[in-house]
């Protein structure tokens, strides 16, 4: 039977629910601040109601029977961007975008605003900026803007009303922070508007079956909302990151629609964010000689291989301890590899600082970057340097062994094809695992060998 729903008492501060009315909030300690709320219609009324009371039993559907909901997916014309949604924007979708303050994300969907309305009008939402400093920065860009209308609105019914009215097939609202709704009373931008406030919104949009992106910074732990508080109400989580350099990577943390592992790369220029169509050598440093401590290693990100220079450094630590420094690489992923060449390599490096990172500043989860961070340690620690025009892939086991990766052949390709006529990998890609793999031992002997 169907649960009968029930009214509960929300604060108005901050948002913490209770079933029974209370004098004073045991979340934040306001007093007289709880409010008696209807839960939404949605979970009272179930599959319909039968009247009298009583709600019908909710009648579950047959997966053969459901209509897919495959819709179309809208190019935004910007290939780094829809790259990383998986394809373009799923029509009647929700995209969080973050980033922190000044990395470009309003710049980026003003552009893709620009490429929007070539198919479709845009509502640009703006409680930011002024509709004179977007104009500015929209005629910088070169965007023409008649199909793109601009609303400094902070209030979140509003918007909605708006969106119902204009009937856009996208609406950006920048930023998630600036909003509140009418319904509360605490101040815009606290968690329990925010969240309330994009639920408002993503409605409007899907009922009209306009797709909408959600500017949000990220903020320091505190009283504004992060874009965290809101992952779980949108389809897709876009995150904006820079590098140490001038790259900006667009990465997808969640994507109801299509892969999480994509990125988009980006440069920032007077003329906003180009797109870095073909990064085959930007992670590789100009130099013609590679000083000792440095590997070339074939990353895979998203669906492309990503050539990439792991630097490394040694020096002895103070008091004979060591420890490493890595940004770019997981430093526990460096530690590890660096007991299993103490282990059997014999190499010290527990009395030694270790520094690693990556040319162009691109940070690297790949396990099969591996291979290549022993060998930059490797060299760095004996200060020979590694052969050139050699490249190196492959995971190593605690054991030492150099274990099969994904997408072997067409790192091996990509390598060719940038001038790494050599790579040192492992012998089965551990995509095909039909066939077995012959495993090198990464021992003294080997590693001498082949340099
Ligand atoms: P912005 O998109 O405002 O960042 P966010 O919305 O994430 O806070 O852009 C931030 C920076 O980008 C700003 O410091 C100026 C710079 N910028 C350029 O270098 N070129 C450009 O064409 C534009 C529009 C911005
Ligand atoms: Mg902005």
């Amino acid at each position: 039977m169907a649960k009968k729903a029930v009214k509960y008492f929300e604060c108005s501060s901050c948002g913490h629910r209770e079933p029974k009315w209370s004098g004073r909030c045991t979340s934040c300690g306001e007093w007289n601040s709880f409010v008696e709320k209807q839960p939404p219609r949605s979970q009272t009324s179930g599959g319909g109601s039968m009247g009298g009371g009583k709600t019908a039993a909710p009648a579950p559907v047959k997966l053969s029977d459901v209509e897919s909901g495959e819709g179309r997916r809208i190019s935004s014309g910007m290939s780094e961007l829809d790259r990383v949604l998986g394809g373009g924007v799923m029509g009647g979708s929700s995209v969080l975008l973050g980033g922190e303050p000044g990395i470009g994300k309003s710049t980026l969907m003003l552009q893709a605003a620009g490429a929007y309305s070539r198919g479709g009008s845009v509502l640009y939402i703006s409680g930011e900026e002024a509709q004179s400093q977007i104009k500015m920065r929209a005629s910088r860009l070169g965007i023409q803007g008649d199909r793109i209308s601009l609303l400094s609105e902070s209030s979140a019914e509003l918007c909605s009303q708006a969106i119902h009215s204009h009937r856009p097939g996208v609406v950006i609202v920048d930023s998630i922070q600036t909003l509140g709704t009418e319904e509360s009373s605490s101040s815009p931008g606290s968690p329990n508007q925010v969240k309330h406030s994009v639920q408002i919104i993503s409605e409007a949009a899907r009922e009209v079956n306009a797709c909408v992106f959600f500017i949000a910074h990220v903020t320091k732990e505190g009283a504004i909302a992060g874009p965290k508080l809101v992952e779980h109400l949108v389809d897709a989580v876009l995150y904006f990151d820079h590098s140490q350099g001038e790259l900006r990577f667009l990465r997808a943390s969640k994507n109801r629609f299509g892969s999480s592992d994509e990125i988009g790369i980006f440069t920032m220029d007077a003329q906003g964010l180009q797109e870095v169509g073909d990064p085959g050598r930007l992670f590789l440093s100009e130099a013609e000689e590679l000083p000792a401590g440095t590997a070339i290693v074939p990353v895979y990100e998203g669906s492309r291989i990503l050539m990439v220079e792991i630097q490394a450094l040694t020096v002895p630590g103070k008091g004979g301890f060591g420890r490493v420094y890595s940004d770019m690489i997981d430093q526990r992923r460096v530690n590890r590899v660096a007991a299993v060449l103490e282990k059997h390599a014999n190499l010290r490096f527990s009395d030694q600082d270790v520094y690693v990172n990556v040319a162009g500043g691109i940070r690297i989860q790949d396990v099969g970057t591996e291979l290549g961070l022993a060998m930059a340690l490797y060299s760095a620690r004996t200060g020979m340097p590694l052969p050139a025009a050699t490249a190196f892939c492959g995971e190593i086991s605690l054991s030492g062994q150099v274990r099969s990766i994904s997408h072997l052949r067409r790192r091996i390709q990509q390598a060719g094809e940038l001038g790494y006529g050599r790579i040192v990998a492992p012998t089965r890609d551990a995509s095909r695992n039909n066939r077995r793999m012959r495993r090198r031992m990464i021992g003294r002997e080997a590693v001498k060998h082949r340099l």
